[in-house]
């Protein structure tokens, strides 16, 4: 098979053994592959709006001979899952807004699931303030850096009551969700480069003159002494 990008391999690494893991908007299926081929998934559902990205992913299933193993379907979201006993879910390579918004339309699909884990491209604090107000807590993160780019990858277990990775001191929740709190606490050296980059370009702006961004650039800042 072949090897898996750091982000994608991030999104494998964060995942916890599991029955049935569904990878949505699994596009070439190289989640659900590695997932069934190092046995965190004893099984796996490779799932897809359109027919064109599940082709690829038939011939990686193929390819690695474990299609006894890894079933495709094809359809919306979560709500493609409907019947099915997942019990972990990877979403990764798609905006914040849609991993939220196919969450919210299959509250009875999540019912059943255990683990979530998701590459937002953006708005990740978006995502986690779902997962917060949702009964899901923040089991770990991980930032990756890879041809330019800074990944967020989120793993989210079921919890009850208040979300114990935002009970850090002298942080209150907005700016821990905009930075992710235990990267933050961890003192993630990526992190520590992203937040750098984000407190640079907003400095920038505030130094052009948009003043609205100050208390933005006060958060970066502030992300950055604390990893530093
Ligand atoms: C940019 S690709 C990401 C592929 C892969 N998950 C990755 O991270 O490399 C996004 C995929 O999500 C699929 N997709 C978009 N909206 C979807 C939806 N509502 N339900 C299922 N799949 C969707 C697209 O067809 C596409 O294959």
């Amino acid at each position: 098979m072949s090897r898996l990008s750091s982000r994608l391999e991030a999104v494998v690494q964060l995942l916890q053994p599991c029955r049935t893991l569904a990878d949505v908007g699994t596009d070439h299926g190289l989640v659900p592959v590695a997932a069934v081929l190092r046995t965190i998934a004893a099984h796996a559902i490779a799932a897809d709006l359109r027919e064109a990205p599940l082709r690829l992913a038939r011939h990686n299933i193929s390819r690695a001979r474990v299609a006894d193993r890894v079933t495709i379907v094809q359809g919306d979201g979560l709500r493609a899952l409907e019947g099915r006993a997942v019990d972990a879910v990877t979403i990764a390579g798609v905006s914040g807004q849609l991993i939220v918004r196919l969450f919210d339309a299959a509250p009875h699909v999540l019912a059943s699931v255990e683990q979530l884990v998701v590459q937002p491209n953006n708005d990740a604090p978006v995502v986690r303030a779902w997962a917060r107000g949702h009964g899901w807590h923040l089991r770990d993160e991980r930032m990756v850096e890879e041809g330019g780019r800074f990944f967020i990858v989120c793993a989210f277990a079921k919890g009850a009551g208040t979300d114990p990775a935002y009970a850090v001191d002298g942080w209150s929740t907005a700016p821990l969700e905009s930075v992710g709190p235990l990267l933050l606490v961890r003192k993630d050296p990526i992190a520590l480069r992203w937040c750098t980059a984000q407190r640079d370009r907003v400095h920038a702006l505030v130094a052009d003159g948009v003043t609205s961004l100050a208390h933005e650039l006060a958060i970066w800042q502030a992300a950055c002494d604390a990893m530093a």
